[in-house]
């Protein structure tokens, strides 16, 4: 854990500004990842490898207009934030306090008992009952406050009403891509813009967008902090061989531990498995991992799932490697996940039992006391999300 991250918190901040950004996808217009280097000059913060930032993201502009029209406000109006009883006017507050592209059931609850249209309340309320929570799950999915609002014109709130009931503007999390050895007062960031279309609209994730779109450079105005790793970090001696699965941002903190371990002197092996869409257009820092390959100081191994008819991912190189994974565990190598929780890494895990069982020779019993035994020697560390 680190010892020193001095006086900036979640509750206090420090204000930084974007140095640079970068894209990371060559001419490509479906999917957009960019490097983003935070300037942090002059914050005394110091982070560990393997930690993450928390940013405090401003609503987009325009989903601010399209709240407040569908609110009947101007904006100007002076409200009250019930959490901390400080005064603000509705425009700040819906920018920078306000989540209002997430909708809690006690706000549907409200529009509904207000509801006039007896069709339309009668909707809202079978949606509320207890047993069909994934029904209103799935209501809700890609609607923003806006478009209750609109679609319940009727149901009258005066803004105090609605901010009484919005969520609170939550910090999102990135891991850092960076070594303070490497890089001194930046902290490197992977970002991938969130981007969809729902019902009938474009929409925008709001820090994603906050920050490879919205923020001018050189302004500090971001409020971040750091969330310091639970063990998730390099090994403590060097000569301790890593694997590191990271398919798309998923490689950002083993930018940062390739970054450490070089700054360090290391001389324990290194290999990364990577995966993303096209290697021609979603090689994320391609360079920077053949500069280390040529070098004789990183492995990589490289999965592209759209680079032909069936879908290869990490898990499938890592299954055609099994033999010498299983032989790197053997000698006490460290085995690392980032990324997507809900698939990915659930996949990565079925593969690594069933190369511990294959090569290992053993039987189901004796692979879940294997695992067991990496997890206890934290040798079998994951980073999802
Ligand atoms: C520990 C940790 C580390 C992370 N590291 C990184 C990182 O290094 N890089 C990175 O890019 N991200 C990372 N993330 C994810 C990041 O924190 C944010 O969750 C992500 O960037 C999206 O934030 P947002 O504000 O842009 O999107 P939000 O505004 O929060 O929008 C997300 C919501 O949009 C909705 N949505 C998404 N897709 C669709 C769709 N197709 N249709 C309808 N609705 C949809 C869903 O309701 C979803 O919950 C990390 C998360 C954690 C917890
Ligand atoms: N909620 C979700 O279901 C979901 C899913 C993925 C990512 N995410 C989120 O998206 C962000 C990262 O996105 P990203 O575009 O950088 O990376 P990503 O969506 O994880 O994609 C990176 C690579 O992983 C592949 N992949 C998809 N399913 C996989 C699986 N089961 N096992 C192994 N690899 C798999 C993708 O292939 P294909 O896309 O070609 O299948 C792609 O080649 C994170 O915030 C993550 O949590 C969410």
């Amino acid at each position: 854990m680190n010892e020193h991250i001095q006086g900036y918190s979640r509750l206090n901040p420090f204000i930084a500004k974007i140095k640079s950004r970068e894209d990371l996808c060559y001419s490509c217009n479906k999917k957009t990842t960019q490097h983003i280097v935070i300037d942090i000059h002059g914050s005394g913060i110091a982070y560990e490898v393997g930690d993450c930032v928390g940013i405090f993201p401003v609503n987009d502009p325009v989903l601010l207009s399209r709240t407040l029209e569908a609110m009947h406000a101007t904006g100007e109006e002076m409200i009250t934030d019930a959490r901390s009883g400080n005064s603000f006017l509705l425009r700040d507050f819906l920018s920078m306090k306000a989540n209002v592209t997430d909708i809690g059931r006690n706000l549907l609850k409200e529009v509904a008992d207000r509801e006039p249209d007896l069709r339309k309340k009668e909707e809202l309320e079978q949606l509320l009952i207890p047993q069909h929570s994934h029904k209103l799950k799935e209501y809700l999915f890609g609607k923003h406050l806006w478009d209750i609002l609109l679609y319940h014109s009727e149901s009258v709130f005066t803004p105090q009403e609605l901010c009484d009931m919005l969520m609170p503007l939550l910090p999102r999390f990135y891991s850092i891509a960076s070594s303070q050895k490497a890089v001194g007062d930046e902290i490197h960031l992977t970002v991938k813009l969130l981007s969809y279309e729902s019902h009938g609209h474009e929409r925008k994730g709001v820090c994603t967008h906050y920050l490879c779109n919205l923020i001018p450079t050189e302004e500090p105005i971001i409020p971040l902090f750091i969330q310091p790793h639970n063990g998730f970090t390099v090994p403590k001696s060097g000569d301790t061989p890593i694997i590191m699965v990271g398919p798309g941002t998923g490689v950002a903190p083993f930018r940062a531990f390739m970054q450490e371990r070089i700054a360090r002197g290391d001389e324990g092996k290194n290999w990364l498995f990577f995966g993303e869409w096209n290697r021609d257009h979603h090689f994320l820092y391609r360079d920077y991992w053949f500069d280390l390959e040529k070098k004789g100081l990183l492995r990589v191994s490289a999965a592209f799932s759209r680079d032909q008819e069936h879908k290869i991912y990490v898990q499938d190189l890592l299954k055609e490697h099994g033999r010498e994974i299983f032989q790197l565990l053997e000698e006490g190598a460290v085995f690392y996940v980032c990324g997507d929780a809900k698939k990915m890494a659930k996949d990565v895990d079925k593969t690594l039992h069933e190369i511990v069982s294959v090569w290992g020779n053993f039987l189901p019993e004796a692979t879940k006391e294997y695992m067991k035994n990496l997890r206890k020697d934290k040798r079998y560390l994951r980073d999802v999300y």
